[in-house]
């Protein structure tokens, strides 16, 4: 099958990375993929270095996206930044329902939700993730999970706005273990969630819709995800903070799409 869904690469520093050292690392990460086209490059620092990290990009094609928003405008939220911060910060997308954020800080499918309406009400990019735990992965519920978590994630919004999120697939299990996914079994759930999306949104926006496959993802597995028909670039954690390492992954997702 060919596509023409452009890969989008993002790496997710998480909470690592004081302020000078994310300036470090995003020049560094700059001049990796450097010359290298054809990819959407993302990177999420932490919030606190949004600001100097856009600087630091400014005038490239890296993209630059916050890790996460909360749904409301304004108000007494505290410790919250809204989308309208972010974007005024330089991000032009925004994690939303990342598997952390769902099992430490109570983001419940329908926050998801709220997040992705906010973001996409922002015209900021969001890069919903998805994905089962090794219980339900062993339990054999795989399907049903990141099926209740799309449809639930994705709730309220229209076929134009599904066209602009990015779905990241994100098996719990797999991530910062080293123990990724394979890439055949990773390629069918991508497929059963683009079957999703064909159901909400129709067959054009489930063609269209952007899926990336994170956890553990490296230079070396690389290659083999991204020659999966279903799987159009990485959600990419501790690699990404190495920019040897995320360079790698961006030229793998070139080279198969290139
Ligand atoms: P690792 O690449 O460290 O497994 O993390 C994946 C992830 O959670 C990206 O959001």
């Amino acid at each position: 099958m060919t596509t023409t869904r452009r890969p989008i690469v993002a790496g997710n520093w998480k909470m690592n990375t004081t302020v000078p050292e994310a300036t470090v690392l995003a020049a560094a990460v700059r001049k990796a993929v450097d010359g290298v086209h054809g990819v959407e490059v993302v990177v999420c620092p932490p919030a606190v270095s949004l600001v100097p990290v856009h600087a630091v990009l400014d005038g490239s094609d890296v993209g630059l996206g916050a890790q996460d928003a909360y749904f409301e405008a304004t108000g007494a939220h505290t410790g919250e930044v809204s989308v309208e911060m972010l974007a005024s910060a330089g991000a032009t997308y925004v994690i939303a329902g990342h598997s952390e954020r769902r099992a430490r800080f109570g983001d419940t499918d329908d926050w998801v939700s709220r997040k992705v309406r906010a973001i996409l009400s922002g015209r900021l990019v969001p890069i919903m993730c998805v994905g089962e735990t090794l219980d339900e992965h062993d339990a054999g519920q795989t399907d049903a999970v990141v099926t209740r978590q799309v449809r639930a994630g994705m709730a309220g919004i229209g076929a134009h706005e599904a066209l602009g999120v990015v779905v990241a697939y994100e098996p719990v299990w797999a991530i910062g273990t080293g123990r990724p996914a394979t890439p055949e079994g990773a390629n069918e759930t991508c497929g059963t969630i683009r079957a999703v999306v064909a159901d909400l949104f129709g067959a054009a926006v489930a063609e269209a819709i952007r899926i990336q496959y994170g956890g553990s993802v490296t230079p070396a597995n690389a290659t083999s995800l991204f020659a999966q028909p279903h799987i159009d670039g990485a959600l990419v954690g501790g690699a990404s903070l190495v920019a040897a390492n995320f360079g790698a992954v961006v030229s793998a997702a070139a080279a198969r799409h290139g």
